[in-house]
């Protein structure tokens, strides 16, 4: 009997450690994820960092169409400190429109970086990293009853990425959730939020995204994402960026661990390809092409120039003899 309650005991501890410790930094950072988590290790990780110059334009991409958006529902939505992140629950009547299946929200929620720092983005876009991001997640509904569900399946999960850097003005959309973090200051505290537009949390130019196979961006990292990152970069204050960083502790109780830096590093790309909705100016030509572009026009110009200048050498040279023959023939004409 104690054998068995032994026996439980120390199934119970390993499963907690192999399926619930993780973190960011130290012993159980993102550095030694794949050891507990395999697919963290694998070859199709997100975040990545979108090299303008070496994505792919796809004119086939069909426009993203956010549906329910800016009126989820009429209860109040669930948001939670999960020591994690801060996260917001949405209904199954927001949904997108615009891949091969429907998929529809389940919650959306924020990386961000240290106090006073504006680097905590998961994306890059060049090496960019902005202040922060917000993550928006969907799974195909058609395929599977639920999130949980869904998650491990190829394809099974939408996610969309909005860059969020600091701009001059508040964001009143993003106040719908950094107001009500101070009642959620521990792990695992839930309040609840009016529901609000959160189509409004969204960048300006829906049509400008890039699109890649990826993966959940924390433990267990299933590669069953198809991102959509937006090229526009929503905007929120200083203050508001402030709030983010410094409201919510990543502990249940004392000793309180600032919620900061939950962020992954960039992964690396390998095999895959980054699409884009749209031709980015100055991704036409790489910049290797618009030197060998500039030198082109430059070498013309010149030849242009030389050209020029040998006719109109040309043309005095005659006119100056055609002037020689009307001396001669005058002189001529005196001797007569
Ligand atoms: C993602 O992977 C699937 C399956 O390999 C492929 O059909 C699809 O074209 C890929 N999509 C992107 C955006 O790379």
């Amino acid at each position: 009997m104690l054998f068995f309650t032994l026996l439980l005991e120390v199934i119970w501890i390993l499963a907690a450690d192999g399926g619930q410790h993780w973190t960011y930094e130290g012993p159980h950072g993102q550095d030694h994820w794949p050891a507990s988590y395999p697919e963290c290790g694998s070859n199709a990780q997100s975040p990545i960092n979108i090299q303008t110059d070496s994505v792919t334009f796809d004119p086939e991409l069909p426009t993203l169409q956010p549906h329910g958006y800016d009126q989820p529902g009429t209860e109040p939505l669930d948001l939670h400190n999960n020591g994690h992140t801060v996260q917001l629950s949405l209904p199954p009547t927001m949904y997108l429109e615009g891949f091969p299946r429907k998929y529809v929200a389940a919650q959306l929620h924020l990386h961000w970086g240290e106090t006073g720092s504006l680097g905590g983005s998961e994306h890059q876009i060049n090496s960019e990293a902005t202040a922060a991001e917000l993550h928006i997640v969907h799974y195909d509904s058609d395929s599977y009853g639920s999130l949980s569900e869904a998650a491990p399946m190829p394809q099974g999960l939408a996610v969309l990425g909005i860059l969020i850097e600091v701009g001059e003005t508040k964001n009143p959309a993003y106040e719908h959730i950094l107001s009500h973090l101070h009642e959620i200051r521990n792990k695992d505290q839930k309040t609840s939020v009016p529901p609000f537009n959160v189509g409004e949390l969204l960048p300006q130019r829906l049509d400008q995204f890039f699109r890649y196979n990826g993966s959940l961006t924390t433990p267990p990292c299933y590669q069953s994402v198809l991102w959509t990152v937006f090229n526009r970069k929503a905007q929120i204050s200083m203050g508001q960026l402030e709030e983010l960083q410094e409201t919510l502790f990543s502990t249940e109780e004392e000793p309180s661990r600032p919620l900061v830096r939950n962020y992954r590093a960039p992964q690396p790309l390998n095999q895959r390809t980054v699409f884009t909705s749209f031709i980015q100016v100055g991704s036409v030509y790489t910049t290797g092409e618009m030197l060998s572009l500039g030198v082109g026009i430059l070498v013309c110009c010149l030849c242009l120039l030389l050209a020029v200048y040998f006719i109109a050498r040309k043309i005095r040279k005659k006119r100056l003899g055609n002037r020689k023959s009307v001396v001669f023939t005058s002189a001529r004409a005196t001797e007569a």
